[in-house]
């Protein structure tokens, strides 16, 4: 990539995921300038729709109904909703560092962009943070003794990568609740542009990659080629850091010791991570 004063750079971003099979895709442009030959929005469901919602149910066994929207913070938004109709309750609890979009509920406490900018109300340090095998099943414990959700009934949340660099953003779940959301039931939500027929085609190619035999051992070893080689640059000119990554996502903190939560988190060099994500 180059900027506008010339300077080269190897992204390593990618659209922060959502270019996972690469930025320019000649069998995905041929497929884009098909589709768009057709139209690219009709403020209306289209076909397209239905075999990106097949490819995601076919691989997510909690999802038997599928709602695309267009970006990671209105799938958070609408899931909230959703959640709240379903169970007829209002409070929501938001983990401490977690970012999930800038809608107002979302920022109380937010990570990601939000604390490397200093911003008020922003925790502090926050980057990728593996997540131990007991975290998602000790919350399904809690939440169900505590009655949060019915037994087995869970909602999740996808995100820019099912439209590969296109906005796209969907959350899905059971069908019991799925159908609560209009015009199947009461829970208003919508978008004009929400599944448009370019951000489907696109879905369709990246997941078509994605479901390659070896697709995410590959991915699994150049990111940790990659994430070994940050951290072992940086400590050779005297930083304290360590890096963790699952698949293409991976991220360090300006600190020796491992850090499996939040608390582990505040134990980075803040100063030092801003001046380094600015
Ligand atoms: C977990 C999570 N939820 C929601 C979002 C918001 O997505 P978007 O930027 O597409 O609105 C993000 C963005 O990084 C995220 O990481």
């Amino acid at each position: 990539m180059w900027d506008i004063d010339g300077n080269e750079y190897i992204d390593y971003v990618g659209s922060w995921g959502s270019a996972i099979i690469c930025h320019v895709d000649d069998e995905v442009l041929a497929a884009l300038a098909e589709t768009m030959k057709k139209g690219t929005s009709f403020g209306a469901p289209c076909l397209l729709e239905n075999i990106v919602a097949e490819m995601v149910i076919s691989v997510v066994p909690s999802i038997e109904m599928v709602r695309f929207v267009n970006s990671g913070t209105e799938a958070c938004m609408g899931l909230l909703r959703l959640a709240c109709a379903f169970t007829g309750r209002e409070k929501i609890i938001k983990f401490e560092g977690c970012y999930h979009g800038h809608a107002d509920p979302f920022l109380v406490k937010a990570g990601s962009g939000v604390s490397p900018l200093g911003l008020p109300d922003s925790p502090g340090d926050d980057d990728f943070i593996p997540p131990m095998p007991e975290f998602l099943n000790a919350l399904r414990r809690i939440t169900k003794d505590n009655g949060v959700f019915r037994h087995n009934s869970r909602l999740d949340t996808l995100r820019k990568i099912i439209g590969g660099g296109l906005p796209v953003g969907a959350y899905g779940g059971k069908r019991e609740i799925m159908e609560m959301a209009a015009p199947a039931g009461p829970m208003y939500q919508a978008g004009i542009l929400s599944g448009n027929p370019l951000a489907m085609t696109f879905g369709i190619h990246t997941l078509k990659r994605l479901k390659q035999p070896e697709t995410y051992d590959h991915l699994n070893t150049i990111s940790s080629k990659l994430i070994q080689g940050i951290v072992d640059a940086r400590k050779k000119v005297g930083h304290a850091i360590c890096g963790g990554y699952i698949s293409g996502m991976f991220g360090f903190f300006f600190t020796e010791s491992p850090f499996y939560n939040f608390e582990d988190s505040k134990k980075s060099d803040n100063a030092k991570f801003a001046r380094f994500y600015r």
